[in-house]
C-alpha cells in the first residue's frame, strides 16, 4: 500500500470519477474524506470505503465557500489529525449547458468560475496550513483535456479549466519551499459520468470520433485515472511539482 496512513481530502467525491479516486485511495490505506455536495452520495461513497476494509468519512462541502472549505480542513483534522492529500476535482460540470459562448448567462459563468476555480484556490487554501506543518503535501488539480483543442460550446467550463492548469504553475511555485507539490491530472472524454453525460452525443458521434483519435482506441472509464492520481498523491512523485499530466489514451500530445 502505498498510503497506509496518509489523509485525502476529495472534493466531488460522491460520484463519478471522484468517487473512483476515493475508493483507490482507502485501497492504497489512505484515510479519505469524501467531499462533496451531495451528502447523500458523499455517504454512500464513505460506506462503500468502509464495507471494503477502508477508512472512508463523508463530508457535505460547496467548495465555493470559503467557511464551508475551512470548515472541511477542520473535520478532516479533527476527525484524523492532519492533511497530506488534496484532490481538486468538485465542478460544475454537469450543470453546463452546449451552448455558443454568446448565449451564456453572466450568472453561469459566475457559478463555474466560482465552483471550478475559486473553490479549488478555497479548498488548497484550507488545507495548506496543515501540509506546511507536515513539512510535506500533496496538492492535485483536475484540469481536462478540452483546453487544448479549443472545443467550442463549453466556453465557461474551458476556461475554468484552463485557469485550474495554470493556477496549478503558480501554486507550485509558492508551496516548493514547504516540500508541497502541486500538479495536475487532465482527464480525456470520461464517458458514462453524470458530468460527461449533459456533454453526452453533442456534438454527435463525438465520442466515437474521440476514441478513433487516440491512440489506444478505446473509450476512457474512470479507473484509467486512478493509477496517475495515486503516483502524484504518493511519495513516488516528491520531485515532480507544477506539471499537467494528460491522461487520455494518447488523445492530445500537448
Ligand atoms: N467526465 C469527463 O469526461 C471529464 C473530462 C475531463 C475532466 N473532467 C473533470 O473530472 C472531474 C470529475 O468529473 P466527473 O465527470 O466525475 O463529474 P461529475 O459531474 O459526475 O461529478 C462532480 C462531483 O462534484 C460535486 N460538486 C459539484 N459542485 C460542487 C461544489 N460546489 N462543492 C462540492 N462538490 C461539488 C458533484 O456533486 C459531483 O459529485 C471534474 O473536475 C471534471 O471537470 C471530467
Amino acid at each position: 500500500m502505498k498510503l497506509q496512513g496518509r489523509v485525502a481530502i476529495v472534493t466531488g467525491g460522491g460520484r463519478g470519477i471522484g468517487r473512483a479516486y476515493c475508493l483507490r485511495l482507502a485501497k492504497e490505506g489512505a484515510k479519505v474524506v469524501v467531499a462533496d455536495l451531495n451528502m447523500e452520495n458523499a455517504t454512500m461513497v464513505a460506506k462503500e470505503i468502509e464495507n471494503a476494509g477502508g477508512v472512508g468519512f463523508a463530508w457535505k462541502v460547496d467548495v465555493s465557500s470559503e467557511s464551508e472549505t475551512q470548515e472541511m480542513a477542520k473535520a478532516a483534522i479533527d476527525q484524523f489529525g492532519n492533511i497530506d492529500i488534496l484532490v481538486n476535482n468538485a465542478a460544475y460540470m454537469a450543470e453546463c449547458s452546449y451552448k455558443p459562448f454568446t448565449a451564456y448567462t453572466v450568472e453561469e459563468w459566475e457559478r463555474c468560475f466560482a465552483v471550478n476555480v475559486k473553490g479549488a484556490w478555497l479548498c488548497t487554501k484550507a488545507v495548506v496550513p496543515s501540509m506546511m506543518n507536515n513539512g510535506k503535501g500533496k496538492i492535485i488539480n483536475i484540469s481536462s483535456g478540452t483546453i487544448f483543442a479549443g472545443i467550442p460550446m463549453l466556453l465557461p467550463y474551458i476556461s475554468s479549466k484552463g485557469a485550474i492548469a495554470v493556477m496549478t504553475r503558480s501554486m507550485a511555485r509558492e508551496l516548493g519551499e514547504y516540500y508541497i507539490n502541486v500538479n495536475c491530472l487532465s482527464p480525456g472524454y470520461v464517458a458514462g459520468t453524470e458530468g460527461a453525460q449533459a456533454m453526452a452525443g453533442k456534438p454527435p458521434g463525438m465520442e466515437e470520433a474521440l476514441s478513433s483519435l487516440q491512440c489506444i482506441q478505446r473509450q476512457q472509464t474512470p479507473d484509467d485515472l486512478v493509477g496517475t492520481l495515486i503516483f502524484l498523491a504518493s511519495d513516488d512523485s516528491d520531485f515532480i511539482t507544477g506539471q499537467l499530466i494528460e491522461v487520455d489514451g494518447g488523445l492530445q500530445m500537448p
